[in-house]
């Protein structure tokens, strides 16, 4: 394990490297990265940070996202089979059929989706901006793909007419209102703290929602001690290590995102190594799936 990290030190030197990690990645990986973060906070470091080659030790669409941005980077995602069920939940051809069928309503994108999508999209958003995404447009619908959980938490804070796509996460959707009842019974003085993709019984039963950046915020900020957590179980490394004494909790078994996990420190080290894989969104998907991500990054 030593000599995985001092290699991936030295190769990072010698390749102008950044890792970048999202906060669901193995534990080792979040402790090699150098920025941990939530999709948002990816897409930014990718665009702004001088390096030459982007890790990103997540999972494909957020690989794209920084290709999207950062054209000049090569960005290398060590696994290449480290996809995401949700995005894979719609396509171009399905989305352009949607928009012909609600032609006043903006497409509203939630960065978890191919690269293809974003650039069928009017604007995209992450779950820490969606709700101001939304609230940005003069428009009266709203098309929102592909979580339909995610947009029915936007449908409580705005009078627009919200269509959602029938997408979901597997992960948060194992989260139910009975996990959430039976955790506070074992724990009655805990918060609960859970991602908008989980089902809307559960959003409606917890204390607080947002991104995985907003529950680490969050939980730093708040004088409660005691956290229940309705998200990837990956978030509990950074959770405890930024709030010692303070106790966190899964609301529920098997919150894993299996996808999530294919990362590794040896698959890090051979991907810098040997410069794969690549990701890379070919033009003219590029520049439209870039118009896309830069509207909601100037949102918010
Ligand atoms: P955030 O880190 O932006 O909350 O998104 C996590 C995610 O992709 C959930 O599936």
């Amino acid at each position: 394990m030593e000599e995985l990290i001092k290699e991936i030190q030295e190769l990072k030197k010698k390749r102008r490297a950044v890792i970048l990690a999202h906060n669901y990645q193995p534990d080792a990986v979040q402790d090699m990265a150098d920025f941990v973060g939530d999709s948002l906070e990816l897409s930014r470091k990718a665009a702004a940070s001088p390096a030459e080659v982007v890790v990103l030790a997540g999972v494909r669409f957020m690989a794209e996202s920084a290709s999207i941005l950062a054209p000049e980077k090569t960005v290398l995602l060590p696994d290449i089979f480290a996809g995401c069920p949700l995005a894979d939940s719609i396509d171009a051809e399905a989305l352009r059929r949607a928009r012909e069928r609600y032609p006043d309503a903006a497409v509203v994108c939630y960065v978890n989706s191919p690269a293809e999508v974003k650039a069928e999209s009017d604007i995209c958003c992450t779950s820490s901006n969606a709700v101001q995404v939304v609230q940005s447009l003069p428009h009266r619908r709203v098309l929102f793909v592909p979580d339909r959980n995610l947009a029915h938490y936007v449908s409580r804070f705005t009078d627009k007419e919200i269509i959602p796509w029938e997408g979901s996460c597997l992960t948060h959707c194992r989260v139910t209102r009975e996990d959430v009842e039976e955790a506070r019974e074992a724990h009655p003085e805990a918060k609960v703290l859970v991602h908008p993709e989980c089902r809307p019984e559960v959003v409606e039963a917890a204390d607080f929602v947002g991104s995985t950046g907003q529950i680490l915020k969050y939980a730093r900020e708040s004088r409660d001690r005691e956290f229940l957590i309705g998200t990837e179980m990956g978030i509990i490394h950074r959770l405890e290590a930024e709030n010692p004494g303070k106790k966190f909790y899964l609301l529920s078994p098997g919150l894993i995102c299996p996808n999530m996990k294919l990362t590794s420190l040896a698959k890090i080290a051979q991907a810098l190594r040997e410069m794969k894989p690549v990701v890379r969104v070919p033009e003219p998907v590029r520049s439209r799936a870039r118009e896309a991500l830069e509207r909601m990054l100037k949102v918010g």
